[in-house]
């Protein structure tokens, strides 16, 4: 029997609690105590912590946010803050830390094991898909859906006023969320960082598209789903020069922080299940450091260092589906 601790950190996604909640199940099953520190990292250097119950438990799959609380904190880069922490899971006696995050979060997750001697595994819950070692991660499903569904609803105004709208999905430095929601809510064209070749191109290829399109069909809405970060100058520089260059009014619209909440969609469920199952199964044994991720829809272990200095690339086949259509007259 081990004693388990588990913590929601950095930029919270949908699934988060289905996590948690499998995690605390899969310790009930196999004889763990599991304890949840709130805030993440702030709540292991403040030493504030929460028992389990079956109510809070009950009904959390469906929940969006996290009950534990989450925070970026930047103390805990330093070593005072690392052994701190280490002090405080050996006061109560922890065997294992999970903590669900993204990059930022493991990075710290490795910092801290290289001051304690517990075990250490993360699981990866941000809504950008960007850690290396598994092919998505807890929130990212969810976060799509929440996109598509906004840019369906500027879609019917902008055929109403047949205007053109520039749309801000999040992802930070990655594209993986703005080219699934471009794809499945038929954007006309996206501007991803991956693929980025600077403002002039883009600019050109965007009026080269859309010139193509009105010669065929007249007025027309056109929808370019815009990567966070991308652009130098941000959306509304963007929306100007298209606005100048196109002579057509366009709109900016930045979806922002609605794509983290909700309530997960059932991918993200089942992941965050099967995740928080695994990483449960490990613990004890000789695997300390690692991610639990999923790769072909197995579980496997990456170390922690790989989730982040490995880079993940966009799916090539969705890139080439998405840049034919692009090109389409007829899209
Ligand atoms: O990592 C998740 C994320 O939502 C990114 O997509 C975004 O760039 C960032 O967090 C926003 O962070 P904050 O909530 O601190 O503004």
């Amino acid at each position: 029997q081990k004693r388990v601790a588990v913590l929601t950190s950095g930029g919270d996604a949908p699934g988060m609690n289905a996590c948690i909640r499998a995690v605390v199940l899969a310790c009930e099953q196999n004889g763990h105590e599991c304890i949840g520190y709130k805030h993440g990292y702030n709540g292991l250097l403040n030493q504030e912590y929460t028992e389990f119950t079956a109510d809070i438990i009950h009904n959390l799959i469906q929940q969006g946010g996290t009950v534990l609380h989450s925070a970026r904190c930047l103390e805990f880069k330093t070593q005072e803050a690392a052994q701190r922490a280490a002090s405080n899971l050996d006061a109560l006696n922890i065997d294992t830390l999970i903590v669900i995050g993204g990059d930022g979060s493991f990075r710290g997750a490795m910092h801290l094991s290289n001051h304690w001697d517990g075990q250490v595994i993360g699981l990866p819950g941000t809504i950008d898909n960007d850690i290396a070692g598994t092919d998505a991660t807890i929130g990212y499903y969810t976060a799509i859906e929440t996109a598509v569904s906004s840019i369906d609803k500027v879609r019917d105004t902008a055929d109403a006023f047949e205007r053109l709208f520039l749309v801000e999905v999040m992802g930070r430095h990655a594209g993986f969320l703005a080219l699934s929601a471009a794809l499945a809510s038929a954007a006309d064209y996206v501007v991803l960082p991956e693929l980025f070749n600077g403002e002039e191109e883009t600019l050109n290829d965007i009026h080269a598209q859309l010139t193509v399109r009105r010669e065929l069909r007249g007025n027309i809405s056109y929808i370019i789903v815009l990567a966070e970060n991308v652009w130098p100058g941000g959306i509304n520089d963007l929306s100007q020069r298209l606005n100048a260059l196109t002579n057509s009014e366009v709109r900016p619209v930045i979806l922002g922080h609605v794509q983290r909440g909700g309530s997960p969609v059932s991918q993200d469920r089942i992941l965050a299940t099967q995740l928080g199952a695994h990483a449960v199964s490990l613990v004890g044994k000789p695997v300390n450091a690692v991610m639990v991720g999923e790769v072909n829809g197995k579980p496997c272990e990456v170390p922690l260092p790989m989730t982040w200095e490995s880079t993940k690339p966009l799916d090539e086949s969705a890139v080439q589906t998405m840049q034919a259509l692009i090109n389409s007259r007829y899209a």
